[in-house]
């Protein structure tokens, strides 16, 4: 049974799996949880209460938590003898998905919620704390979160995330996302601006606009007119203080031309766009129900690189996916090869309980898939290494978020997401400074300030 005194600071840590959307999560659960006495504390053996915010896209991601969970049994039981209560929550797509089952596996799991109850949790842990029962709160309510957000307060100082959009209704066959996440909802567009507004007022420099559709952001405006991305963003570029805006992740099909002009017409739009392609084989992309082909998606290239012609661009793509050929396989290394790519996750085909590709015939052997991904990567990593020996000589605007890993280095982001390192002081911390670049690694650059 836990009792956590409910009259003194509590300490609470919070570790976060997967997207960049559970990040931001993390943060507002802290932000909600301030006000009952909790202290966000990055140890994990000194905390009285523990978030898991967890992922289920792949199995492995899955199987990490529960192994976690066993080692955080351990330190329970251990802090429960001298004395000390810990309150264990799971929370996140695991937590959605697996629900009951979580406390069949690891009964000292106290709390488990999904990613749409979080706002809750004040109650959960109220309820938790009572020590009569195991909370669990999975259920898609009719309130949105986002309406009981107090005002963020924890983040990352000068690059924030703002959820705009979430969940998905496309059901990509291999993809947990639609059953974990919800259907589609795009928060009221004056919401997200005053959002953005109180980033910029404390110090935020870079925006990033997040949803798994973001690109079908259809949220309504104060004279609740329905409006787009592009036209989001066109608003928050008008926020003093932003100077740079990136977005997602989006989906082919729903990439309309408003948004593609954004990239020709807003300079705060950062050069850089994640478009994952998934497969480059028809056929495929056909069997994962995705609703774009790969002409489409040169198609959309083209459109974007005419509009802006400096983007770079990444991607996500699946290997071994049911059905997959060698031909397949080819075609999708034909592609990545006409469209060059500046970096790319890519992944084996991972198997999810409940989705339609996880009973299709013909399931690639694991081999045949370590196979695939190993030449998929390595055509990846050759591409990502030309780009960034191509940026040596340029002049990029970088925003500098920290210090670097070595004594006196700082380091930030350039317009097309590569860390870059300089030799800087601390002073031009938060500051988007021009840099010259003098080197390339494969997954950085380095430069002077100019
Ligand atoms: N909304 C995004 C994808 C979100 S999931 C889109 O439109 O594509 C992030 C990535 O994880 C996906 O792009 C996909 O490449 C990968 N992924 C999702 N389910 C997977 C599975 N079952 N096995 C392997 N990779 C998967
Ligand atoms: Fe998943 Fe496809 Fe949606 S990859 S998040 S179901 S677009």
């Amino acid at each position: 049974m836990i009792r956590v005194n409910s009259t003194s600071e509590k300490k609470l840590f919070i570790k976060s799996y997967g997207c960049q959307m559970n990040v931001y999560d993390a943060d507002r659960m802290a932000d909600i949880l301030a006000p009952e006495g909790c202290i966000l504390s990055d140890n994990v053996m000194d905390a009285d209460i523990i978030i898991l915010n967890t992922c289920h896209i792949r199995e492995k991601a899955t199987e990490k938590i529960y192994s976690e969970l066993g080692r955080l049994a351990i330190q329970k039981a251990k802090r429960e003898k001298v004395g000390k209560q810990t309150v264990l929550a799971v929370g996140g797509c695991v937590g959605q998905a697996e629900g009951s089952e979580i406390i069949r596996r690891a009964p000292y799991v106290d709390i488990v919620f999904g990613p749409q109850t979080y706002h809750r949790l004040p109650e959960m842990l109220k309820r938790a704390n009572a020590g009569f029962e195991k909370v669990i709160e999975t259920d898609f309510p009719i309130e949105s979160k986002f309406d009981s957000f107090p005002e963020a307060t924890i983040g990352k100082p000068y690059s924030a995330f703002i959820t705009v959009q979430e969940g998905c209704d496309k059901f990509c066959t291999f993809c947990v996302v639609p059953y974990t996440r919800g259907s589609e909802y795009s928060r009221p567009a004056p919401q997200i601006v005053a959002e953005a507004q109180s980033l910029a007022k404390k110090g935020v420099r870079e925006v990033t606009l997040l949803g798994q559709n973001v690109n079908n952001y259809h949220g309504y405006n104060k004279g609740c007119i329905e409006k787009g991305l592009g036209s989001l963003i066109e608003n928050i570029a008008k926020i003093d203080g932003l100077s740079r805006i990136r977005y997602t992740t989006s989906y082919p099909a729903d990439l309309n031309m408003e948004l593609i002009n954004a990239h020709r017409n807003v300079k705060e739009l950062m050069p850089f766009l994640h478009l994952p392609l998934q497969s480059g084989s028809n056929s495929v992309l056909r069997a994962m129900n995705r609703r774009h082909n790969v002409e489409d998606y040169y198609r959309l290239v083209e459109k974007l690189r005419i509009a802006r012609p400096d983007i770079a661009l990444s991607s996500d793509f699946i290997v071994g996916f049911p059905g997959e050929t060698d031909k397949d396989f080819e075609e999708t290394l034909k592609v990545i090869k006409d469209i060059n790519f500046v970096n790319a996750y890519s992944f084996k085909y991972s198997p999810r309980p409940g989705t339609p590709a996880a009973t299709m015939d013909f399931q690639v052997p694991e081999q045949e898939k370590i196979e695939r991904l190993e030449r998929l990567q390595k055509l990846l990593g050759v591409q990502q290494i030309q780009f960034n020996q191509s940026c040596v000589g340029m002049v990029m605007p970088v925003l500098l978020e920290g210090e670097g890993r070595k004594a006196g280095q700082l380091v930030g982001r350039s317009p097309f997401m590569q860390p870059v390192n300089t030799i800087a002081s601390k002073d031009f911390v938060g500051q988007i400074m021009n840099i010259k670049i003098d080197s390339a690694q494969k997954y950085s650059l380095r430069g002077q300030i100019i």
